[in-house]
């Protein structure tokens, strides 16, 4: 076990199961001695969160402010101060997924917004609060902001909006000590990525065309995770950086 995040508090919010991207950094973070807090959506998904194990767990829907607010409000009396948030939660209307971008409904598209962007927002101006020594905040978005994946649709208009909103919080943060940065993830088989069409066609597409000829784990995201939330990566800010197996390099 090392030291990395020895002593750190490190909020998680998106551990659905053992295979949540969240999961992998949650388990890098353990073996570098950081205390992990975890939230989960709702009732739902509360015996996958609780099943992971022995750590301070709390319910919160980030698309509810009263929910947000209680949380913060509960970690601040549990701990008192946190020097780590995760963020790694997004959500689109399965049809959003499935129909072309064109047929994206106004709701779907503000649901879409609201969950997987503007949460990061959200949250991040609460957790500023707790952040009185300094901070690291990450969020996790995926190439399809940049680039036309057929079926990633709204949510790679999401992504371009968190893109954009983790450099305005770091504007905003970096004075606190406040560092925001976004890992973009090559494709992953999670459940949230079952929901996008033709997503075995992507991982197959990685697997032969990146750099690396395979795809990401969740153990690499896990290890780089410890990267953007220690003390190793203290000059960092604004920065979306691919942990893709090199995949974005790509032109043909
Ligand atoms: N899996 C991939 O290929 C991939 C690639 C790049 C980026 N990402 C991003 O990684 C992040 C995590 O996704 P994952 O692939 O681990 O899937 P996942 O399904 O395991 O995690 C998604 C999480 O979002 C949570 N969530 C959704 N709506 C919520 C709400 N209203 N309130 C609170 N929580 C809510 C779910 O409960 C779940 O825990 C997402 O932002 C996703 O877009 C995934």
């Amino acid at each position: 076990m090392g030291s990395l995040l020895a002593n750190k508090n490190i909020l998680v919010m998106g551990v659905r199961n053992k295979w949540s991207i969240a999961w992998g950094i949650v388990e890098s973070a353990l073996k570098e001695g950081a205390n992990i807090i975890i939230t989960y959506q709702s009732e739902r998904e509360k015996k996958g969160a609780l099943e992971l194990g022995g750590h301070s767990t709390f319910q919160c829907d980030i698309s509810s402010d009263q929910d947000i607010d209680n949380l913060f409000h509960a970690i601040k009396e549990k701990y008192g101060v946190i020097h780590g948030l995760v963020h790694s939660i997004a959500h689109a209307n399965t049809e959003d997924l499935q129909n072309d971008f064109i047929y994206t409904s106004r709701e779907g598209f503000s649901h879409a917004l609201d969950v997987s962007a503007y949460s990061l927002v959200a949250v991040s101006r609460r957790a500023k609060d707790l952040m009185s020594e300094g901070g690291s905040i990450i969020t996790l978005t995926y190439m399809g902001s940049e680039k036309v994946f057929p079926g990633y649709n709204v949510m790679g208009v999401a992504k371009a909006a968190l893109e954009a909103s983790v450099r305005y919080l770091a504007h905003d943060l970096g004075p606190l000590g406040i560092r925001v940065n976004a890992i973009s993830a090559g494709p992953i088989k999670t459940l949230s990525a079952k929901g996008v069409k033709d997503f075995g066609n992507i991982l197959d597409t990685v697997e032969v065309k990146s750099p690396l000829r395979r795809n990401i784990t969740q153990d690499d995201l896990g290890k780089s995770s410890l990267y953007f939330l220690s003390d190793l990566s203290s000059g960092l800010t604004g920065e979306v950086i691919h942990i893709d197996s090199g995949f974005h390099i790509m032109g043909i």
